[in-house]
């Protein structure tokens, strides 16, 4: 049975508006999702059966504010098997229920010295540092897609005025990709700010691509839990990055929360 098939039979009728995901340190998102009816990835295939330490596998169905919300709790990152097209599945079956919306949070490093661990930070723009994409073997001229304006510039300017609302400050920046799983040099981390990055991470370009391929507009957030390798002092790990998002992840679900609940999906460009 597809993914789309199980949900119709567990959730009839229910069509997200908005498909959320959680990064480390953005889980605290689902104590705010109303009426939730929880999924494990295992009974929804083509879902990643998640393999990242923090990230717990499960689709969350419910509401908030006046959105219907589909939450993915863990992400399926290229690092993991090689291959980028490991999130099409769930995206393809957002964007069948209904969904035009893709909300996308992160643990970030940083590049620049304004941009301190802790921070949250708007993603403007990507770059696809290892020219990957998971469109590489679709059909047709919409596989040509845009990315202008990846990050729709509508859901920026009303997440900026809801963090603003909220006394919540928001960086915003440019997001670079780095493949992994080994963090980067600080050489690459010299790279990537001459080249205007903001921030580094792992994730989420490859799920831009794939819904602006759907059609879906896309938000994106990071949390930023260090200073890029050979910016400072401190020693990366798997478990750093945790401990950093472990930090500052209630006001980091909290501000997603008032952003999720509060975006009002008609009448923006
Ligand atoms: N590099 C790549 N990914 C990351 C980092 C980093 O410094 N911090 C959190 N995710």
């Amino acid at each position: 049975m597809t993914a789309l098939a199980t949900i119709q039979r567990l959730a009839p009728g229910f069509a997200p508006d908005i498909a959320v995901v959680l990064g480390s340190g953005w889980g605290g998102l689902t104590a705010q999702i109303q009426n939730p009816l929880r999924i494990p990835y295992a009974e929804l295939a083509g879902f990643p059966q998640a393999t990242v330490a923090g990230h717990s596998g499960e689709l969350w169905l419910g509401h908030m504010g006046r959105h219907r919300v589909a939450v993915m709790s863990g992400r399926k990152h290229g690092y993991e098997t090689g291959a980028v097209d490991g999130m099409k599945v769930p995206l393809q079956t957002f964007h069948a229920l209904g969904c035009s919306v893709l909300v996308q949070t992160n643990a970030a490093g940083s590049v620049r010295a304004g941009i301190p661990p802790q921070s949250l930070m708007l993603i403007t723009d990507h770059l696809n540092l290892p020219q990957r994409s998971p469109l590489v073997g679709e059909a047709g001229s919409e596989r040509f897609v845009g990315m202008v304006d990846a990050y729709d510039p509508g859901l920026r300017q009303q997440a900026l005025l809801i963090a603003a609302q909220h006394g919540q400050p928001l960086h915003q920046g440019v997001y670079a990709w780095f493949f992994g799983p080994q963090f980067e040099t600080p050489a690459e981390i010299r790279m990537a700010q001459l080249l205007g990055a903001d921030a580094v991470g792992m994730s989420t370009v490859p799920e831009t691509i794939l819904a602006r391929h759907l059609g879906l507009r896309v938000l994106a957030l990071s949390l930023i839990t260090n200073m890029g390798a050979g910016l400072s002092q401190e020693q990366l790990s798997h478990a750093h990055t945790l401990e950093q998002a472990q930090a500052a992840s209630d006001r980091a679900s909290s501000l997603l929360a008032h952003v999720v609940a509060g975006l009002q999906l008609e009448n923006t460009p």
